[in-house]
């Protein structure tokens, strides 16, 4: 039985390469393929060595229950990109949980001003975890994705560190 998540039984660590089946498996969890992207092994261990990517794992009581792909620009903006995030089973708190200690991550402990991400205009439960969490909706990419038979349009969102101090 799948047990909710709080602030205290969530954990986040850093993933390694060894991390990669477990990170696969969960974006290749059924119904995620429509709404994040995935990666084969050779891709995933390419990005976790780039001096830009981070890639987290959470925990729920012990339990690897997601990951999260944070993307720093590489300008010198202090800006980054929640580039991917996931976890599974969907619904017991884990997302929320999760991107909270993302967020301190990005903010309090790397000092960075600006979380920025891209989700698809049908991804309600996704979009209602980044407004709950202080994310505002800056607009849309248009075309921005491509996918079999076509593109697709991106809404881009944003946190600032003044949005999340005061949220
Ligand atoms: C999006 C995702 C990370 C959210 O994590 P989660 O643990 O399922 O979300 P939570 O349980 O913390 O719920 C967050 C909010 O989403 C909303 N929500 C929950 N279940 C929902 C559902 N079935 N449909 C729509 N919204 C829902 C609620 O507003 C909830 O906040 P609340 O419980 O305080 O009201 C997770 O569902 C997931 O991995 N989805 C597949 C991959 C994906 O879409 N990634 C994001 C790509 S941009």
């Amino acid at each position: 039985m799948c047990q909710s998540a709080t602030a205290q039984s969530l954990t986040v660590e850093a993933a390694s390469a060894a991390d990669i089946p477990f990170i696969m498996s969960i974006e290749r969890s059924p119904g995620y393929q429509a709404l994040v992207g995935s990666y084969d092994a050779i891709e995933h261990r390419r990005r976790m060595e780039a001096q830009t990517c981070t890639y987290l794992l959470c925990r729920n009581a012990g339990e690897l229950v997601g990951f999260a792909v944070i993307r720093r620009d590489d300008d010198g903006m202090g800006t980054a990109q929640l580039h991917r995030i996931a976890v599974s089973p969907p619904g017991n708190g884990y997302g929320s949980a999760f991107l909270r200690k993302i967020c301190r991550w990005v903010f309090s402990e790397h000092g960075l001003d600006r979380l920025w991400l891209d989700v698809l205009p049908s991804n309600v439960h996704a979009t209602r975890l980044y407004e709950k969490l202080g994310f505002v909706r800056e607009g849309v990419m248009r075309a921005s994705l491509r996918v079999p038979g076509g593109r697709q349009d991106l809404v881009l969102m944003s946190l600032l560190r003044e949005d999340w101090e005061r949220h």
